[in-house]
């Protein structure tokens, strides 16, 4: 990690990983066809957050929207006083739910501020966490804005585990990405912090995001979409 800004230009492709071969198709099941155009837009980077030049970063919040701990402390710390004094404003967020603020002094221009749900169990908390990433990524598109970043929403202090949280945001994003909405989005980059989240998108960005037969090198590529 550097504590340089990181323009979204810079953000490695899973495309770019896989013929790199630092992300590996391991043997997942594939749940999702290879899909070329998806895979020059998702990233994964093990990253602070807060040094992303990219157009929306999202928080990991909650209900309240005025600040805390984790992810969301650093947040409120880079994007100094203003941030939280926007935040005032917003009447808080339902679990789930997602707001967007100006990002003041990061280097971002937004910040979607995602309230993810405290684990309880994978049938009550799943619903909510997909909900979280699916409501930034509306936003995104409603205001938009091309590049987003995602932390790993609710595994930290909320408890959630890591591969079960990985699962259900890249099926998800894997979605919003195949709907026409999904279009207008460049880049959406999985921004890891701790190595068991690196490890835990590694094992599920193979079987939603499949490499295609470029990725991987091979020289027919007549089946990559
Ligand atoms: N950049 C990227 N990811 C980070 C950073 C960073 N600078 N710092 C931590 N993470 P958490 P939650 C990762 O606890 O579980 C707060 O107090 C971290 O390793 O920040 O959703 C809020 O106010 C983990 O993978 O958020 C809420 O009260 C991920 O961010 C509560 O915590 C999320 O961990 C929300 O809990």
């Amino acid at each position: 990690m550097s504590s340089d800004i990181v323009a979204a230009k810079d953000i490695p492709t899973i495309s770019q990983l896989y013929r790199s071969k630092e992300l590996r198709a391991i043997a997942n099941p594939v749940v999702s066809t290879p899909n070329q155009k998806l895979n020059d837009k998702v990233c994964t980077i093990q990253e602070d957050i807060t040094i992303l030049e990219v157009d929306v970063i999202v928080n990991a919040a909650n209900r309240s929207l005025l600040g805390g701990g984790g992810v969301d402390g650093a947040i409120h710390r880079a994007a100094g006083p203003k941030l939280l004094k926007e935040c005032r404003t917003l009447d808080g967020c339902p679990t789930g739910g997602a707001k967007i603020t100006d990002a003041y002094d990061l280097p971002s221009k937004k910040i979607a501020h995602a309230v993810g749900p405290i684990f309880d169990s994978q049938a009550k908390s799943e619903p909510r966490l997909r909900s979280c990433y699916r409501k930034a990524l509306e936003l995104a598109v409603e205001h938009n804005l091309k590049s987003i970043a995602f932390p790993a929403i609710s595994t930290g202090v909320y408890g959630y585990p890591s591969l079960a949280a990985a699962r259900a945001a890249t099926d998800e994003v894997q979605q919003f990405l195949s709907e026409p909405e999904g279009d207008s989005l460049d880049k959406v980059i999985f921004c890891n912090f701790l190595d068991k989240d690196v490890e835990a998108y590694a094992r599920h960005i193979p079987s939603f995001f499949p490499p295609t037969k470029e990725d991987l090198g091979s020289e027919d590529s007549s089946e990559t979409a």
